[in-house]
């Protein structure tokens, strides 16, 4: 193992790796390096991993690693790099991690990885990404984890990702995608995990999360979502976390988190529009400790809404615009520790309207305009 990190070493020469021939590793890493000769790596045929992680290079010579017949990781991120030509990583057929991130790279040839047939990681975040043909990915049916977050992607081509049947983790967030191919994720059965997150999505189609059984993480917040489809959500036991905030929803269907009955905490907050909620829409949630609805705009609740909701032990309705609350609502929530009710345009409550919560330990009003008349005297008394 060679490393030379921070070493100012900026021009890797003919001759720099000369002579090492049980040199398995290389780090050359924050080194200013700007130079690689086109036959750097000609004298360490049996490298396995080569990190130039942090330098300067903008540009590399053609086939630059193709002597490097073994070789298993090429760290290539933090660069300058904005072309990369079509066969700088042919015939590397043992490559296992290859991370191109935190570059400048605006195309990728469409044929740069066919043979890579052993990639388990490949990273292409952070670079400036418009657009990847649709069979780029084609030869990479072993990899894991497609990390493409923070570029520049409008669009999905459809079949883009169908060969990637071991894929477990699909990065996608903070990008500019609009639109998603129907049935653009159905081959990847085995993903855990899947971030769509910041984008510019306003709708998303019909069963497009289906065949993921084993998700853990799905996110599609902060996208303008207009409205979602009446089936959007495969069986998904093993969400046990689920955010969906800053997105211009008005309603969601009922059936929304019907297949995430696994959830312990679900955010359905800070959505501005967000003013209808459907009366079954917690209907199968046996698990759920934590909801927050604050920073939405409900005016009314359906009467049964938390009816189901038996674990439930945090509510959090501040930030709203109620102004009154059905009798029974919170009859159900046997297990409730705290409420927020802040923040809203309720005026009066019933007085009983908390008499089945006898685990509660904090109830937060303010902020609302209370009237102090007779009605609000049964409440009062409970306080
Ligand atoms: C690297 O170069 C910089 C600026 O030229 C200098 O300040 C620094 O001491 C050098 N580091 C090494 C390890 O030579
Ligand atoms: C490599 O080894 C050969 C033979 O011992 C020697 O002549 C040559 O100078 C060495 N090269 C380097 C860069 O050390
Ligand atoms: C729940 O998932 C199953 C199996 O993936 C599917 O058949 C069903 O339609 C889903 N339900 C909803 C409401 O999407
Ligand atoms: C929630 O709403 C309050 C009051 O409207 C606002 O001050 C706060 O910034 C909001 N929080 C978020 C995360 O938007």
């Amino acid at each position: 193992t060679l490393l030379l990190d921070k070493g100012n070493m900026s021009v890797l020469s003919e001759k720099s790796l000369e002579n090492k021939t049980l040199l398995l590793r290389l780090g050359l890493t924050n080194s200013h390096l700007h130079t690689i000769h086109p036959l750097g790596f000609h004298a360490a045929p049996q490298l396995k991993s080569i990190k130039l992680t942090n330098n300067d290079l903008s540009t590399l010579p053609a086939r630059v690693f193709s002597p490097l017949s073994v070789v298993e990781e090429i760290y290539l991120d933090g660069n300058q790099l904005e072309i990369i030509g079509p066969d700088m990583f042919e015939g590397l057929g043992g490559l296992l991690v290859l991370d191109l991130s935190r570059n400048k790279i605006r195309d990728l040839p469409p044929d740069m990885f066919d043979g890579l047939s052993n990639l388990l990681l490949l990273n292409l975040g952070r670079n400036n990404i418009k657009k990847l043909s649709p069979t780029i990915f084609h030869t990479l049916t072993k990899l894991q984890r497609l990390r493409i977050y923070y570029n520049e992607l409008e669009v999905l081509e459809p079949g883009i990702f169908d060969r990637l049947k071991s894929l477990i983790v699909l990065n996608l967030h903070h990008n500019q995608i609009k639109r998603l191919p129907p049935g653009i994720f159905w081959s990847l059965e085995k993903m855990t995990e899947l971030t769509l997150s910041y984008n510019q999505l306003e709708g998303v189609p019909h069963k497009s999360f289906y065949n993921m059984p084993k998700l853990k993480k799905l996110t599609i917040y902060s996208n303008p979502l207009l409205s979602l489809p009446d089936e959007l959500m495969g069986h998904m036991p093993y969400i046990t976390q689920f955010y969906l905030y800053e997105t211009n929803l008005v309603t969601v269907p009922g059936n929304l988190f019907a297949n995430m009955s696994g959830l312990l905490e679900l955010n359905l907050h800070v959505n501005e529009k967000l003013r209808y909620l459907p009366p079954d829409l917690f209907c199968c949630l046996p698990n759920l400790v934590k909801l927050s609805l604050r920073n939405n705009s409900l005016r009314d609740l359906p009467p049964n809404l938390f009816s189901k909701l038996t674990t439930l032990q945090i509510l959090l309705l501040n930030q709203n615009k109620l102004r009154t609350l059905p009798e029974n609502i919170f009859q159900d929530l046997t297990s409730l520790v705290t409420i927020d009710l802040r923040s809203n345009r309720l005026n009066t409550l019933p007085g009983d309207i908390f008499l089945s919560n006898t685990a509660l330990t904090a109830v937060t009003l303010s902020d609302n305009p209370w009237r102090c008349d007779c009605a609000i005297r049964e409440f009062l008394r409970w306080i």
